[in-house]
C-alpha cells in the first residue's frame, strides 16, 4: 500500500483523508477540499499539493 503523507501542515491533513474526501464528496476545486477537511484554509502553501491530488483522482475516475 502507498504510504500516506501529510499535506497540509497547518491542520495536519493526510493525503489518504483528501483523497477520500474528494472521492466520497466528489469536489472539484481547491476551495471545496478545503471546506470539506480544512485543508489549505490556513497559510495557503499546500494548495498546490491539493490541485495535484484533485488531478489525480479525476484522471482515475
Ligand atoms: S500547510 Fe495547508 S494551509 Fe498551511
Amino acid at each position: 500500500m502507498e504510504e500516506d503523507i501529510l499535506i497540509c501542515y497547518c491542520n495536519e491533513v493526510y493525503k489518504s483523508t483528501i483523497v477520500q474526501a474528494i472521492k466520497e464528496k466528489n469536489l472539484k476545486t481547491v476551495e471545496e477540499v478545503g471546506q470539506e477537511t480544512g485543508a489549505g484554509e490556513v497559510c495557503g502553501q499546500c494548495q498546490d499539493d491539493i490541485q495535484v491530488l484533485l488531478d489525480q483522482v479525476q484522471a482515475e475516475s
